[in-house]
């Protein structure tokens, strides 16, 4: 199997190229990535010396060069993964975010139709599978869950231009009866999350002694998912999924922000022991919600359970834990 998977020197893209590689040994994978200020090729770096694994720096807008880079490499199956990704980032500057999210993905959607159109991939079995996320679906307050039905109401640039491209997937299917699968999951969190995100910032700023910020009163909801689990249950809907079908991927793991840092500090008080009169929660301090931030996400998952047997790891503390040593050898080395 030839395999692309875009998007592979971020976050969950790396996460996901070292598990299907170790999972997969007759896999070959292709790894096409712009290398954005998001991205870090590092993590990777125990598979220079594999023959199975091959990266390409690409911007997935320049259409010319997704073409000939899918015409050579002829691969098998798509992980599309690479994105814009930071809801902040989008706010201030929306562009990129239509071009990568929207266009790239369009390019990458279209080349393959083409060559999976081909005679000799018409009993191939060749799969599409679009990640997305969560916040297509918009907002929910105290109660209720996104399903795979939940309209769509994305309030963001980011959570727009991810449903834009939802919907052109969406369509190569209707209309085109090309095999994709488009998943949508809820916030991850584990190592190599790029230093901008939630995480990864508390961690930091508390190392540091700074500040730590939470938007308005912390009261935001998400439903957090270990990475390592959504990469087993990408390669589950990758392999057994429905083509045409859709996926909500979640943690049942739902925390209010506050707590979340609450507990990030109150496992850096016991691994780390150097907060500010003995508690990094006195770092806390509360900053300007900012615009159009949902107020709660939380994913009903039964569909990827009941069809696809998959279900997240529920030792929250220790995946958490386990992520928090990883940055703090980070931030420290
Ligand atoms: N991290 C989350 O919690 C989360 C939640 C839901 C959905 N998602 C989705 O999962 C995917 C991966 O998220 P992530 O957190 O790993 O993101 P990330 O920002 O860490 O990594 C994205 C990668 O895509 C690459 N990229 C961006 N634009 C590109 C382009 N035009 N051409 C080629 N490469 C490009 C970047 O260089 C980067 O390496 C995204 O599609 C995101 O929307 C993420």
């Amino acid at each position: 199997m030839k395999i692309i998977v875009t998007g592979g020197a971020g976050f969950i893209g790396s996460n996901l190229i070292l598990y299907l590689l170790e999972n997969n040994p007759e896999w070959q994978i292709l790894n096409l990535d712009k290398l954005t200020y998001a991205s870090d090729l590092s993590y990777l770096k125990t598979l220079k010396s594999s023959d199975r694994y091959h990266f390409k720096k690409v911007d997935l807008v320049d259409r010319k060069e997704v073409n000939k880079i899918v015409k050579h490499f002829k691969p098998d199956g798509v992980f599309h993964l690479a994105a814009e990704s930071h809801v902040d980032n989008s706010i201030k500057g929306p562009e990129p975010f239509i071009q990568s999210n929207v266009v790239g993905t369009f390019n990458i959607l279209e080349e393959c139709r083409v060559l999976w159109g081909r005679e000799e991939f018409q009993e191939s079995g060749a799969r599409f599978l679009h990640v997305s996320t969560d916040e297509v679906y918009g907002e929910l307050d105290d109660e209720g869950y996104f399903t795979e039905e939940t309209p769509y109401a994305p309030n963001s640039p980011y959570s727009a231009s991810k449903a834009g491209s939802d919907m052109i997937v969406r369509a190569y299917y209707k209309t085109y009866g090309m095999d994709v699968v488009t998943t949508n999951c809820s916030n991850n969190y584990g190592p190599h999350q790029h230093d901008e995100k939630l995480i990864p910032v508390v961690i930091q700023k508390a190392i540091n002694k700074e500040p730590i910020p939470v938007y308005g009163k912390g009261e935001n909801v998400r439903d957090w998912l270990f990475v390592k689990d959504h990469c087993t249950a990408l390669e589950r809907v990758f392999k057994q999924g429905r083509a045409g079908e859709t996926y909500n991927i979640g943690g049942n793991n739902e925390w209010k922000n506050i707590e979340l840092v609450r507990n990030i500090c109150e496992i850096l008080n016991e691994e780390v022991g150097e907060g500010p009169e003995g508690d990094y929660k006195n770092l806390i301090s509360f900053v300007t919600d900012r615009p159009g931030h949902d107020f709660r996400y939380a994913i009903d998952a039964s569909k990827i359970k009941n069809e696809l047997g998959w279900e997240p790891s529920t030792d929250f503390d220790g995946m958490l834990r386990e992520t928090i040593l990883w940055y703090i050898s980070k931030y420290r080395s």
